[in-house]
């Protein structure tokens, strides 16, 4: 078979240190990277970004580049995460939405009923080929360092569609998948269809990895996820299972349902903050690494309690066949870069505990 039809990472990343933890091989220094490492906290970032609204930079190729690079340059980071957001494909692909700053995505059509989910576009590439050209163009600026693709999990990208926009309860999302599950399932497999989709665009443009961000699906009770989540999930990993790249399933409070989390077809499963990984390594399938978890919100701590932490953290990851250090979720606006910088320089001073010892 030819290079460029065989499956499997960008060859210059293969032997990166964040693809060996992913399949649980030994490393010299843990992998570390931050979930939204691109974004409010880098001045950089600011500068970009003055005057142009989210989405339109998420759709602007240079600029979905140059963000994209500039956590790598500045923190020494061992994955690139594409600078884009879950919403990003729907809105390609003609749904009538917004990021509002500050809120968070909103939806003008809210969908609750079969004719809504039936109005919904079909995935076309073409509709998101400045992505596919922007992996591209980051695939060769970032040579031996992995770039992360992404797409939001379909009970994630449902409860924004059917609520209109964020909701801390979810209850009109919950109220659907329990009165109406015809309904409910023909959107999630829409869902499923267009983000296992997007996902394949990237890797098959240079992404060396993907993750898929299930952001609130720790809401759930956990017979309700198995149930009405867990195989559209599934669905979306199946999708770029032949294209041999990790896949990492991440989420917020998940700690109730980490283990059907791990079932999902998946080698790497992100924890937040509040199981620690050895309890999490113990609720996860055999072989498959961890990717996590200090509390995004400890950066604001002394600086002896960050370092206490970090090192903590991986102890408690070396019960995991492998581990990629990250925070529990993503970087907060106000943090200060610099000790972002700090904790990926003491993540890789400290040598890489080999098991876990109590
Ligand atoms: O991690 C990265 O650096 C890549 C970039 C990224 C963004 N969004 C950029 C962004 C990623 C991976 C996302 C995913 C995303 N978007 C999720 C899942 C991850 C998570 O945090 O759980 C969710 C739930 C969204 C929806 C969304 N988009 C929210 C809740 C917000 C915040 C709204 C606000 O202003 O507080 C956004 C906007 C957004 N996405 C920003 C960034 C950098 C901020 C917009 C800005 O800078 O003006």
């Amino acid at each position: 078979m030819p290079d460029a039809l065989r499956p499997g990472p960008r060859p210059a990343t293969a032997d990166s240190r964040l693809l060996r933890a992913a399949r649980g091989e030994q490393v010299d220094r843990l992998p570390v990277w931050f979930m939204r490492q691109a974004g409010r906290s880098l001045p950089e970032y600011r500068k970009v970004r003055a005057g142009v609204p989210m989405l339109e930079a998420c759709m602007r190729a240079d600029l979905v580049t140059e963000i994209t690079l500039q956590p790598v340059r500045r923190h020494g980071v061992d994955a690139a995460i594409l600078f884009s957001d879950i919403v990003l494909p729907l809105k390609a692909l003609g749904v009538d939405l917004d990021i509002v700053s500050g809120v968070g995505p909103v939806i003008a059509k809210p969908v609750r009923d079969q004719a809504a989910v039936e109005a919904l576009p079909r995935f076309d590439p073409a509709a998101v080929g400045f992505v596919a050209e922007a992996v591209n163009e980051l695939a060769s600026e970032l040579g031996r360092t992995p770039l992360i693709g992404f797409a939001g999990a379909p009970y994630t990208l449902a409860s924004y569609l059917i609520e209109g926009g964020p909701s801390k309860d979810h209850a009109k999302t919950k109220a659907l998948m329990h009165a109406e599950p015809a309904v409910w399932n023909a959107l999630l497999a829409r869902l499923a269809e267009i983000s296992g989709a997007f996902l394949r665009v990237q890797v098959e443009a240079g992404a060396s990895a993907v993750q898929l961000f299930d952001s609130w699906a720790g809401g759930l009770a956990p017979d309700d996820y198995r149930r009405h989540v867990l195989p559209h999930s599934a669905a979306v990993f199946q999708t770029v299972a032949d294209l041999a790249v990790p896949r990492i399933h991440f989420g917020v409070a998940t700690g109730e349902i980490l283990t059907d989390m791990s079932s999902a077809g998946v080698e790497v499963v992100g924890v937040d903050w509040r199981v620690p990984l050895d309890e999490a390594a113990a609720r996860i399938q055999p072989g498959q690494a961890v990717q996590g978890n200090l509390d995004p919100a400890l950066v604001f701590a002394p600086w002896d309690v960050i370092e206490a932490q970090t090192r903590d953290v991986v102890r408690r990851g070396a019960a995991a066949a492998g581990h990629i250090f990250n925070l529990g979720h993503g970087v907060l606006p106000d943090t200060d870069p610099d000790v972002l910088s700090r904790i990926v320089e003491l993540v890789h001073s400290l040598d890489v505990p080999t098991e876990f010892s109590r």
